[in-house]
């Protein structure tokens, strides 16, 4: 019998709402993020049926490529998953386009247009829009600019332009750029992604926390002691070292998704679930928000570089000896921290977040660790009883935890702590998509929920622009930490949690 019909839970499960027919032109088709992340991720719409048969993906950059070979390089993308779907392939292929434009030519803005308008003919795509600016981040505010110029985001209903981050590189560029990108359109054609908010799980915290009614009365800081929020990968820098070495940890992973899930979990109740709403809230906990020690914030944020290390027989690089790399270099690959939020709900309760490439495990989540009780009066199995912990797994094992004590079998009566569990995989019975392929939706939906606005972006590099500051000239006073690969990072940032009597969660 087929999982459809023995699991409930999977019952109405994909009550989908209609993309419009449109076109999708994404700039920097031939780059790494468009065949690793956004064709996959149209393919899949593609198989759910969620894509109108009048669609079509133009990919546009500086290469002389044909559709042809554009269809080609994104079939060798998609690799094992088209010999499982060839029909479905070749009818998603023939939806394919490509176009040579350098966006800083205007004569390749008009060649753009007139291709659209043929596209808007052959496949019935109704002038209808979706920009998305897969370049480097220096060609975002000329990128839009250059649209805007040509006409192309003209009307706002029927054209939209998502932006990858960086959006910014601190604080003031940020603002910078938000007003040259309102300059060429209106807010609502903006679509600052952060495939983070794309993720079930992350979603599933907004629904956790406000569909029941035994979270939410003690999700403050009556309650709740302290709150960890990780993000942890085993890969290295992998070819984007040229994009790395000018970002490092804290713009890469920290600025968009750990402040993110920051505010997902920490922002007030939204009066309805609609963007404005929820974005309103994010923006206003993000800023409440400061480093712990503002006045002297090495006492709060120890960066790593990952060392070289592994066996003789399988070494791995250290972060200086990757390719692309300089040997110097001091690019942190990790960043822990403390951070307050100073609101009713959070008054006085740490927020520890970190993040890290070449830990010993792939795992981000989201914990928070309740008081203990007022008077213990029971044995604990490993000498005092541990704080219970609600436990949000963001990824791998998609789900939730709840640990607390209970009473150990036999005639005494001691505690011991056990886990309950929730879990995506075993309750739905399938796999949850990538967070591009909810985003890439949402877009073309023109739903901004899941996006950042501008003044959350801002609140949010304005919270790390003091400690990049600081980097820039005074690098020495926030030093890096060499830590071993497929370990937790730097023993300093263990000291960051022992100060308060704490460890880092360890799974
Ligand atoms: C990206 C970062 O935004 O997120 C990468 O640029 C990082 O450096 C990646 O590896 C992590 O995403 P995920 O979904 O694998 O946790």
């Amino acid at each position: 019998m087929s999982t459809t019909i023995t699991n409930p839970l999977r019952v109405g499960l994909r009550q989908e709402r209609v993309i419009a027919p449109q076109c999708l032109v994404i700039f920097g088709a031939s780059g790494d993020l468009t065949h690793r992340k956004l064709v996959p991720a149209l393919f899949e719409l593609y198989k759910q049926r969620r894509l109108p048969s009048e669609f079509a993906l133009l990919g546009c950059a500086r290469r002389p490529w044909s559709n042809e070979i554009f269809r080609q390089k994104m079939a060798e993308a998609l690799g094992e998953t088209i010999n499982e779907n060839h029909l479905a392939w070749d009818q998603f292929a023939a939806g394919l386009f490509y176009e040579p434009v350098d966006l800083q030519k205007p004569e390749d803005l008009i060649k753009l247009s007139h291709r659209l308008e043929e596209i808007d003919r052959l496949r019935a795509t109704r002038s209808n829009r979706t920009f998305y600016l897969s370049v480097s981040p220096k060609f975002y505010g000329s990128g839009c600019k250059a649209l805007a110029n040509a006409g192309l985001l003209s009307d706002p209903k029927r054209s939209r332009v998502v932006i990858e981050k960086p959006f910014g590189r601190d604080y003031a560029s940020a603002q910078s750029l938000n007003q040259i990108v309102q300059s060429c359109g209106q807010e609502n054609q903006i679509f600052r992604i952060d495939h983070y908010l794309g993720k079930e799980t992350v979603q599933n915290i907004l629904v956790l926390r406000f569909a029941n009614t035994i979270f939410e009365p003690i999700w403050n800081r009556n309650y709740i002691s302290s709150v960890q929020i990780t993000a942890a990968e085993t890969v290295g820098v992998e070819e984007r070292a040229n994009y790395y070495e000018s970002s490092g940890a804290l713009r890469d992973m920290v600025q968009n998704h750990l402040t993110q899930m920051l505010a997902i979990t920490t922002m007030e109740p939204p009066g309805r679930f609609d963007p404005e709403a929820i974005r309103n809230e994010k923006a206003k906990v993000l800023l409440a928000a400061r480093l712990a020690d503002e006045l002297e914030p090495w006492n709060c944020c120890i960066r790593g570089q990952y060392a070289p290390g592994g066996t003789k027989e399988a070494p791995i690089a250290g972060y200086r000896q990757e390719p692309g790399v300089d040997p110097s270099s001091t690019t942190e690959t990790y960043v822990a921290m403390k951070l307050f939020i100073d609101n009713w709900r959070w008054q006085g309760v740490p927020f520890y977040v970190r993040t890290g490439k070449r830990l010993a495990k792939r795992l981000s989540e989201v914990v928070l660790t309740f008081r203990e009780a007022p008077v213990h009066l029971f044995d604990a199995a490993g000498g005092s009883p541990t704080a219970n912990q609600l436990i949000l797994r963001i990824q791998p094992d998609e789900g939730a935890e709840w640990r607390f004590e209970v009473k150990s079998p036999g005639s005494g009566m001691r505690s011991r702590p056990v886990e309950m569990e929730f879990s995506y995989d075993e309750s739905f019975g399938e796999p949850s998509d990538e967070g591009y392929v909810r985003l890439l939706a949402d877009a073309m939906l023109s739903d901004p929920t899941l996006f950042t606005r501008s003044d959350e972006v801002e609140a949010a590099w304005r919270l790390y622009t003091p400690l990049l500051e600081l980097i820039e000239d005074s690098p020495w006073q926030l030093p890096i930490h060499p830590y071993e690969s497929r370990t937790w990072g730097p023993a300093a940032a263990d000291t960051l949690l022992a100060n308060d009597g704490l460890l880092w969660r360890r799974p």
